[in-house]
């Protein structure tokens, strides 16, 4: 397994790329399911996530091609409605299927996706709204089994707030017959690109970035073509960066409206952020970072997938900052190996408290998820001589060469490939 080694001090200075975003492209290639004939997506970040669902796409009986960051999928031959353990444990996501298949093929047996480090990430509320939408569903095996004559739209409620469990039924109700009506859905925009996608395609779907979201369904639809929006997740984690090491970065291809709960944050901390031409940030890091607290929240709110990388960035500010993570029950197991580095943090249920100002220092620590790799990296770049991050095939789950685009900002780090 590749290792990661950092020797912390640079601060990070130049200009860096995001590429599209992981959360965005993976429900839209698997809305590749609902149509026949070639889709064509541009801008798909090389990361293992994605050819893991390619991989299960092609399983299901899909045509894929693949070059660069372009990647074309035609399911006329989706035959196979089955999908496996070996591939849905590796990637959680893949229970994006499920609804897709009971729309194309009436029939779908895909496995329970299981817990991961963060949490138990039950599934739920995907199963009880396609019940809704007339599924006959029964789990066997470790397996959602599911058969439908037809979809019929229905009114769904979220009891809690799903990103892939909306996304999941906006994908089962676009070919269902009548309305369907999504309430307290997601609001992220990996969501609304989804929504822009499947309108592209001939669907009929409204609301899509508000709570509600309405889908009048159609009879069928066509392949299209899309370039993925980019990776508003990557981008904070290069912003947070910057601001951590005391550096000046400019982030480009990015997608400030999707980041303002971060910008916000970031510059209560005193980190200068500048939003520039459209597309592009300016942020610049300063000698004295001000606690903040945070509680992490459905989008808009701040995004969970940025509360390990910001509490690197508080345990190098002055004062105690609260960081409160609502959305998932164990996503701090970032916390024990940034405290083997030094870092003075306290945790209490889903409350971590973080004494600001300790002088972190490079240790070996190991990745147990893609976010606390991000932020272990992150304590890297600060911490007092080397810091050695192993199982870094989480990170490559989430972050497309981060060494190389470390690097070019300045970074001394590497990957040991063994
Ligand atoms: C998506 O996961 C993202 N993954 C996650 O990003 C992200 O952290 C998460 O949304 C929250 O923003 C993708 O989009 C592929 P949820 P998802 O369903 O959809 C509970 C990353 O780092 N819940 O929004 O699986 C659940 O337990 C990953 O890129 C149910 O109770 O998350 C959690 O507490 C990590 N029943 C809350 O909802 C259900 O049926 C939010 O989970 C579904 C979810």
């Amino acid at each position: 397994m590749d290792r990661i080694c950092i020797e912390g001090g640079y601060p990070l200075k130049g200009e860096v790329s995001i590429s599209g975003a992981k959360n965005a492209a993976l429900p839209i290639l698997v809305s590749s399911l609902l149509t026949e004939g070639w889709n064509t997506y541009c801008n798909v970040p090389r990361l293992r996530d994605i050819s893991t669902i390619i991989k299960l796409l092609i399983h299901l009986g899909a045509k894929v091609e693949r070059e660069g960051d372009i990647v074309k999928v035609d399911a006329s031959g989706l035959k196979n409605y089955d999908a496996p353990y070996d591939l849905v444990r590796t990637m959680r996501a893949s229970i994006l299927v499920l609804g897709p298949l009971i729309s194309r093929l009436r029939k779908a047996r895909v496995s329970l996706p299981g817990g991961c480090a963060i949490g138990a990430r039950p599934v739920n509320l995907h199963i009880k709204g396609l019940q809704q939408l007339g599924a006959d569903i029964v789990i066997n095996h470790g397996y959602i089994e599911a058969e439908a004559h037809r979809l019929k739209g229905n009114e769904i409620y979220f009891d809690v707030v799903t990103v892939t469990g909306t996304e999941n039924l906006m994908m089962a109700a676009v070919l269902a017959d009548g309305v369907t009506i999504l309430r307290n859905a997601a609001r992220e925009p990996e969501v609304v690109a989804l929504a822009n996608v499947l309108n592209r395609m001939g669907a009929s779907i409204r609301g899509a970035g508000t709570s509600v979201i309405r889908i009048k369904g159609v009879k069928s639809l066509r392949p299209t073509t899309f370039t993925i929006v980019p990776d508003r997740i990557e981008a904070g984690t290069f912003m947070v960066a910057a601001g951590l090491t005391s550096g000046d970065v400019k982030i480009r291809n990015c997608e400030p409206d999707h980041l303002e709960a971060l910008i916000y944050k970031l510059r209560q901390a005193r980190i200068i952020v500048e939003k520039t031409n459209g597309n592009g940030l300016h942020v610049v890091g300063p000698e004295e970072i001000m606690s903040v607290d945070v509680e992490t929240l459905p989008y808009p709110g701040f995004p969970t997938d940025m509360q390990a990388q910001f509490m690197v960035l508080m345990c190098r500010a002055s004062g105690l900052s609260v960081i409160t993570e609502t959305i998932f029950e164990n996503r701090f197991i970032h916390v024990s190996e940034l405290q083997r580095m030094g870092a003075d943090i306290i945790v209490s249920g889903n409350t971590a408290v973080i004494r600001g100002g300790s002088r972190l220092s490079g240790a070996p620590v190991m990745a147990t998820d893609l976010r606390a790799s991000a932020s272990l990296i992150l304590a890297g770049l600060v911490a007092e001589g080397v810091t050695e991050v192993s199982r870094v095939y989480h990170i490559d789950r989430g972050y497309e060469n981060i060494e190389e685009k470390l690097s070019n900002l300045g970074a001394r780090i590497c990957r040991i490939r063994e």
